[in-house]
C-alpha cells in the first residue's frame, strides 16, 4: 500500500495519494492547483499511473488541481453528484465505490460544511473533507452549508464508524495530521453537545470573516473549463438525434466508457460496447481491438460516458492516434435521457 500525505502550506490542505504498489493505478484526494507539479513529480518518482482525482467538496480556500491533473494525466475527475462543478467525469452519491486498482474508497455522503461534502472510506481509514477536522468541524455559514446536515453527518454516520478508524481531514490550522472517530468523540470540543439543537446554536454564532480566497476559488472551481468546448469547436460531437441517426444507418462502434457501477446505475445505450476509460489507451493503439474496427471494420467510433467528459478525451486521444473519424456523445448519457433517447438496463 501506497500512501502519502501532502500539504499546501499556504491553505494548510491535506491532500492524499492512494495507490496498492509501484508501477500501478493511483488516485489523489483534494489536490491542489499550486501543487500539481510535485503530484506530477512524485507520481513519476513512484511510477504511478493517476487514474482518478476527488474533491471532497467545492473548496473556498483554495484552487482545485482537479482540472489541471486531468489536462496533464488524462485522469478521471470526481465528486459528488450535488457539485456544481463542471470539470466531473464521475458524480458520485451515498454507497458508490470509487475504485482503483487494488484500493476501494466507499462512499458517504455526509453534508453540512457545504451541500456536496462527501468523505470516503478505505478499510482503517476515512477522508473526512471538511465535515469532521482534528478537534473541529468545518464552518456551515456558506455555500448551502447546514449545521443541522452536519450535525446528522458526523453523529449519524462518521462517528458510527469503529473507534479505531484513523481520521484524514481536508485541513489542518495547528499541524495535527491524523486522529481517530475514538478520539474525536472524546476530545473535540464541537462534539461534546448534548442535542442537535446545541450544536446548531454554536456552529451559529462562530462569526467567522469570509476566507480570504473565497471570491476567487469558488468561482474559479465551479468554471475550470471542458475538453467537450475544444471537441465541439473541431466538429467531433454529436447530439442524441445524430448519434440516434447514425445508428441506425449501423456505420457507427458506438464505446461506453463507463464502470460497472455506473452502467448498472443509470442504463447504457443500447448496442454500446464497453471499453472502461481507463483501459482505453492500448486499444487505440495500432493491433488494438479500436483501430481494427475503425479500419478493417469502416466503423466510425463514437464514445459516451456519463456527462461527456471522459468521452472528449477519448476523442482526442483517438485522432492523436490517427483514428480521424472518431466522436462522441456530447453531454454523454444524461443528454441522451433528457433527449427522450431509448435506454437499456
Ligand atoms: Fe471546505
Amino acid at each position: 500500500m501506497i500512501f502519502r500525505q501532502l500539504f499546501d502550506s499556504t491553505s494548510s490542505t491535506y491532500s492524499y495519494l492512494l495507490a496498492s504498489r509501484h508501477g500501478g493505478e493511483a488516485l489523489i484526494i483534494d489536490p491542489v492547483l499550486e501543487r500539481v507539479d510535485r503530484y506530477i513529480q512524485l507520481l513519476r518518482e513512484l511510477d504511478l499511473r493517476l487514474v482518478k482525482a476527488i474533491d471532497t467538496h467545492l473548496h473556498a480556500d483554495h484552487i482545485t488541481g482537479l482540472p489541471a491533473l486531468r489536462e496533464r494525466t488524462r485522469c478521471i475527475t470526481v465528486m459528488g453528484e450535488q457539485t456544481k462543478a463542471d470539470v466531473v467525469s464521475i458524480r458520485v452519491s451515498e454507497g458508490d465505490h470509487v475504485d482503483i486498482e487494488g484500493v476501494s474508497l466507499k462512499v458517504l455522503y455526509t453534508p453540512g460544511h457545504t451541500d456536496d461534502s462527501y468523505s470516503f472510506l478505505m478499510a482503517d481509514r476515512v477522508f473526512t473533507g471538511d465535515t469532521l477536522l482534528i478537534r473541529g468541524t468545518g464552518r456551515t455559514d456558506f455555500q448551502n452549508g447546514d449545521p443541522q446536515a452536519q450535525y446528522d453527518s458526523i453523529f449519524g454516520k462518521l462517528l458510527k464508524l469503529p473507534d479505531e478508524t484513523f481520521v484524514y481531514p481536508a485541513h489542518d490550522y495547528k499541524g495535527d495530521t491524523v486522529s481517530t472517530i475514538g478520539e474525536e468523540r472524546a476530545f473535540n470540543p464541537r462534539l461534546q453537545v448534548k442535542s442537535a439543537a446545541d450544536y446548531i446554536a454554536l456552529m451559529n454564532n462562530l462569526n467567522l470573516p469570509n476566507p480570504k480566497m473565497m471570491d476567487v476559488a469558488v468561482p474559479s472551481n465551479m468554471r475550470v473549463g471542458l475538453a467537450q468546448d475544444i471537441v465541439a469547436e473541431k466538429g467531433w460531437a454529436l447530439s442524441p438525434e445524430q448519434l440516434r441517426d447514425l445508428l441506425e444507418q449501423g456505420r457507427v462502434a458506438l464505446i461506453d466508457l463507463r464502470e460497472d457501477q455506473e452502467r448498472s446505475k443509470h442504463g447504457i445505450i443500447p448496442g454500446a460496447l464497453h471499453i472502461p476509460y481507463p483501459h482505453l489507451g492500448p486499444e487505440l493503439e495500432p493491433g488494438g481491438h479500436l483501430q481494427q474496427l475503425a479500419l478493417a471494420g469502416r466503423k466510425e467510433l463514437v464514445f459516451y460516458c456519463a456527462y461527456g467528459e471522459r468521452s472528449a478525451m477519448a476523442v482526442q486521444a483517438a485522432h492523436k492516434a490517427g483514428l480521424a473519424a472518431a466522436r462522441h456523445l456530447q453531454g454523454g448519457l444524461a443528454a441522451w435521457k433528457t433527449a427522450g433517447e431509448p435506454i437499456a438496463q
